[in-house]
């Protein structure tokens, strides 16, 4: 990849008190945790399935299957990925790794132009 992420998470400085300010701004309280963890423990699992209808609604588009076209592996990688994604999602442990992980996250879609 053609960016150096240590170099973004310094420019970028996310502190813990951007960290508190963002859900305080998004309204996301200690009860919206406990949703997302508790949908978890209902669900226990994602499904990988779960993202079959994704992938083939992005198949549709000829900007986004150029993308997810380049290697035949590559969408059922990406459903491994998301499967993880929203797995931590779940599990609400908003911390700076997380958001570490997020800005990652951005960085290959602005790279890939997914
Ligand atoms: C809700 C929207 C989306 C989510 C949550 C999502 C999630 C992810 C995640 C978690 C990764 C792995 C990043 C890593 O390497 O750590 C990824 C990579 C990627 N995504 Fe997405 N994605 C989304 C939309 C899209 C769209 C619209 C495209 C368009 C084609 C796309 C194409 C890609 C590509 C090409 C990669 C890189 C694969 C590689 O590593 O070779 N994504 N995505």
């Amino acid at each position: 990849m053609e960016f150096n992420l240590e170099d973004i998470y310094k420019k970028i400085q996310y502190s813990e008190i951007d960290l508190k300010r963002a859900l305080k701004y998004f309204d996301i309280r200690e009860k919206d945790l406990d949703t997302l963890r508790n949908a978890l423990d209902i669900i226990k699992d994602v499904p990988v399935e779960f993202f079959d209808q994704f992938y083939d609604h992005l198949l549709q588009f000829p900007e986004t299957a150029n993308i997810l076209n380049k290697d035949k592996d590559l969408i059922e990688n990406l459903k491994l990925k998301q499967k993880i994604y929203f797995t931590n999602m779940l599990r609400a442990n908003f911390d700076i790794s997380y958001i570490k992980e997020k800005i990652k996250i951005g960085m290959v879609h602005l790279f890939f132009g997914g």
